[in-house]
Order: C-alpha cells, then structure tokens, then sequence
C-alpha cells in the first residue's frame, strides 16, 4: 500500500491558545479549497492549546490531526507537571512526538524513555513521531548511521511488527534544525532509506520497513520542501518554525498534494 505522506507542524513552546486559535483558523483558510486527500496534515501545539485547538477543528470539521509534543509514559501518577496518554487520547490526539532532539539534549530525555513512551502510546492508540538526527560533530566524524540506528532500535524495541509498520519516524538531523541549513535531498534521502532497511532487519520483515512512513525535518521550508518529499523513501516533513507561519505552512502542505 502506498504511504500517504503526513506534514506535521511542530509548534514547540510558541503560542498561548489564543494565537493558536488564530493560526489554526489561518491555516483553515489558507487550505481551503484544497483537497487535502493526497497527505495528511497534523499540528502540534503545546499542551495548553490542544484542547482549545481540539474543539476549533471539530467544530469548524477541520481535516487537521491533532498531535502533542511529548507525553509520560503512565497511565496516572503523581508525576507533577507530566501529561499522560490517557489524557491525549480523551483530547483524541492521532499523534504524539516522542524523542525529539531538544528533549533528549535539553532535557534529558533517553532512548530507554522513549521506548517506554512508544509502548505507552500505541497502547493509547496515539501514533508515536519518534524523532532522530545526528550532530554536526558526529556527522563530520561519519557516525550519522551508527547515531540514528541506535536511537531507532532502541526506540523500538519489542513493539510488535504491526505497530511499528503503523508509526511514523522523522529523521531530524541536529545540524539542521532552526538553523536554516537543510540537508541536501539526496543526504537526506540516503539516511532516511538507511533508516527503512535498520526497521527491515530489526523487524524481519521487508514490509515494514516499506510500510512505515520516515518525515524529514529541520529548517523544512516552502522554497525546499518539494525537493526534499519528491524524493522515494522521505514521506513529509515534521516542520518547526515554518508551521507557525499559516502561508508558509500551507505552500509547504501544499507541496506534498
Ligand atoms: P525547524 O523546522 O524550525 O528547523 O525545526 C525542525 C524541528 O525540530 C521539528 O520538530
């Protein structure tokens, strides 16, 4: 089956529910007319706007997703300040971004948690977006293969075939995120394929590899977003500062129809 390609708006901490109000609905207008079919196009804004976000969509029968930006792996707790899935799934959030390189570099956050996200999340029926990517010193010193293997087979360790078949990874190189560098199509290209046959071989099977869609993100723009989707194993874009510009964000949706 063909993978449908998923534009992902990755907001990170911008915008009070007010002013994501107002770009939901830009976006709403921008898209209009279009028949958004061909790809799927989610956002993700912080926690405090998904419910906001949530009821505008519904209301307004928006054919956007809904997509958090990183979730606890239990069900409830006295974790403080935590987010579970229980309380994604009752928002009916589609996806959630585990992973991502300013959690893991910032934060802390580990291939051993995202794993216990990952599990927690198809349990929840919430697509994970499992983020990874090199650093420019580990892309100069050659180990993007050994850096982006490690973090997807940990990640994935014992999911079971037909959810990983089902998940979404975006391949994120550090070097390229909100620097406004990009890595070339064929790079990018050429790591995302690398990323489908780690799956094959984990998983033992050629169909997931096939099956799973792998995003492309970092500095994703309207000018370079074309170049980078057209190529065969990149399926869409996890978009950062680009999303939260409605135009920008529709010309690069637009280039994946
Ligand atoms: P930019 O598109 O701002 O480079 O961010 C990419 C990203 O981190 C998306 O998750």
């Amino acid at each position: 089956m063909a993978r449908k390609p998923l534009i992902a708006g990755n907001w990170k901490m911008f915008k009070t529910h007010l002013e994501a109000i107002k770009l939901v609905q830009q976006l709403g207008y921008e898209l209009a007319g279009h028949d958004l079919s061909a790809a799927e196009v989610a956002v993700c804004p912080p926690f405090t706007s998904l419910r906001t976000v949530q009821t505008l969509m519904e209301d307004d029968r928006m054919e956007f997703a809904l997509g958090a930006q990183n979730m606890h792996s239990e069900d409830e707790g006295a974790f403080t300040g935590e987010v579970s899935p229980v309380m994604l799934q009752a928002l009916r959030v589609r996806y959630v971004i585990l992973g991502h390189s300013e959690r893991r570099e910032l934060l802390g956050e580990t291939d051993e948690g995202v794993n216990q996200k990952a599990k927690a999340a198809f349990k929840h029926e919430l697509t994970p977006i499992m983020c990874c990517g090199e650093t420019e010193a580990e892309r100069e010193g050659g180990l993007t293969q050994s850096k982006v293997e490690g973090q997807v087979r940990k990640g994935l360790a014992g999911v079971k075939d037909e959810l990983v078949a089902r998940s979404v990874i975006a391949y994120e190189p550090i070097w390229a995120i909100g620097t406004g560098k990009t890595a070339t199509p064929d790079d990018a290209q050429e790591t995302v394929s690398f990323i489908r046959s780690v799956i094959a071989k984990q998983f033992g099977d050629e169909e997931v590899g096939t099956a799973i869609r792998i995003l492309y993100g970092g500095s994703v723009k309207a000018g370079n977003a074309k170049a980078l989707f057209d190529q065969p194993d990149i399926d869409g874009g996890l978009v950062g500062g680009a999303s939260l510009d409605a135009g920008e964000f529709a010309a690069i949706v637009k280039s994946a129809l």
